[in-house]
């Protein structure tokens, strides 16, 4: 299953809206005679991938696959179909799969005399799609917060000057993250006090469409002060602008994509609503890169999945804090978050954590591996994940 779990991190940010899928097929005798993931939407699943390369080999083999098989009739057909086809006698998944119309193919293999075994290093695997995962039982985006702070927690200094905290091999890897994820969302604060691109350079993932990723850019600007010469106005990626439905008509909206949408609590735009409308765009994770007010409005609403933290060995003591108000008032209300990966990134500390549910809150963390490096670093970020509430494409 790990070398599965792997197989699948290969594909990371390049599926959206289906999952991340590895599958080693196993001969009668336990030898590996087929490999396969599932390398973007449309393209052939990882079970058919790896029942190709092993042929009759299969026959009476094991599929170890990441998620269950799927079970239904897309373009590829279900791979359930495909597993019994070949003559597979044993499948072994780790996550089962929840989404509406895909479930429902360990079922199909057991009835067929299939042994089944299911749960199979599913922390790890579950890790590996969370993205899908969330998007598939919640019905919204998966979000991960990524900032870049002092030691001390600071994103600015005293006087507002804040480029750059952190190093250039830390911003390069930024773009990593957005080349990996579906939409990069940014507070109007941002916009007007950095004019930031919020695009792609420099790294180009290996793309098997051969087509660059260009994530949609979302600015959450309830009263449309977006100006509108701003860089991510530009050509270089499609942008969307949220503004509240009762901002009087703005010019912004003759010339981009502006979508309405109720107040938000406390300013701004409904973030539950902005990420319904994303979800309607199949948008299946986000990268929300701040700034601090934006941030903390996430993270009050239970709307944070994942944090990214850079971290340079710099002190301010001053300065704006990387969080703003996230409704905490007291030590018992604070976020717990479990650690999933710490690396150095040259001379800065990149920190991976998951936002630990309210309802698992003050609960002690299980025991979990810290991993260093950066081929781990795939898997790392194979820490999160895409789904289609109600859908799996084929
Ligand atoms: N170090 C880092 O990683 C990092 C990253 C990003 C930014 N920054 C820094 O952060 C500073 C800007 O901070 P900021 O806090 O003013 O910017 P921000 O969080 O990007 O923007 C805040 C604005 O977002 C709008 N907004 C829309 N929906 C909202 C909602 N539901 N809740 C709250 N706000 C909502 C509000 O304006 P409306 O009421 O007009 O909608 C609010 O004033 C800059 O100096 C920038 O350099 C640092």
């Amino acid at each position: 299953m790990r070398g599965a779990i792997a197989l699948a991190a290969r594909a990371l940010g390049e599926t959206s809206p289906n999952p991340v899928v590895g599958c080693v097929v196993l001969d009668a005798a336990g030898r590996t005679v087929g490999e396969g993931f599932h390398a973007f939407a449309g393209g052939p699943h990882a079970e058919v991938v790896a029942l190709e390369q092993a042929g009759d080999l299969a026959r009476g083999g094991t599929a170890v696959v990441t998620l269950e098989p799927c079970d239904h009739h897309g373009r590829t057909g279900p791979c359930s179909q495909a597993l019994l086809d070949a003559g597979v006698r044993r499948v072994v998944y780790a996550v089962a799969d929840p989404s509406d119309n895909a479930s429902g193919g360990a079922r199909r293999l057991a009835d067929a005399g299939v042994e089944i075994e299911s749960g199979v290093l599913s922390a790890e695997a579950e890790r590996g799609n969370a993205e899908w995962l969330t998007y598939a039982r919640r019905g919204r985006p998966h979000v991960t917060w990524k900032f870049a702070a002092t030691l001390d927690g600071r994103s600015a200094a005293a006087d507002g000057t804040s480029q750059w905290i952190t190093g250039t091999a830390a911003r390069d890897d930024v773009h990593r993250l957005r080349a990996r994820c579906d939409a990069i969302i940014a507070g109007s604060g941002t916009v007007l006090a950095d004019d930031p691109r919020l695009t792609v350079r420099g790294f180009i993932p290996h793309d098997h469409l051969n087509t660059h990723r260009r994530p949609l850019r979302v600015i959450a600007d309830g009263r449309a002060r977006t100006p509108l010469g701003s860089r991510v106005l530009d050509d270089e990626a499609p942008t969307l602008i949220a503004i509240s439905e009762d901002t009087a008509a703005a010019v912004l909206e003759v010339t981009t994509a502006v979508v309405r949408l109720p107040r938000g609590r406390r300013a701004g735009v409904d973030l539950t609503a902005l990420l319904a409308e994303l979800t309607e765009r199949e948008i299946v994770s986000v990268l929300l890169e701040g700034g601090p007010t934006l941030a903390g409005a996430f993270l009050a609403e239970g709307l944070v999945d994942r944090v990214v933290a850079y971290l340079a060995p710099t002190l301010l003591g001053g300065g704006a804090a990387a969080l703003g108000d996230a409704g905490v008032a007291t030590l018992a209300q604070a976020y717990d978050l479990d650690i999933e990966d710490v690396t150095t990134i040259g001379p800065d500390l990149r920190i991976i954590a998951a936002v630990r549910d309210r309802a698992n809150r003050g609960k002690a963390a299980g025991e979990r591996p810290l991993r260093a490096g950066r081929e781990d670093a795939d898997l790392a970020a194979f820490i999160g994940a895409r789904p289609a509430p109600s859908r799996r494409e084929n």
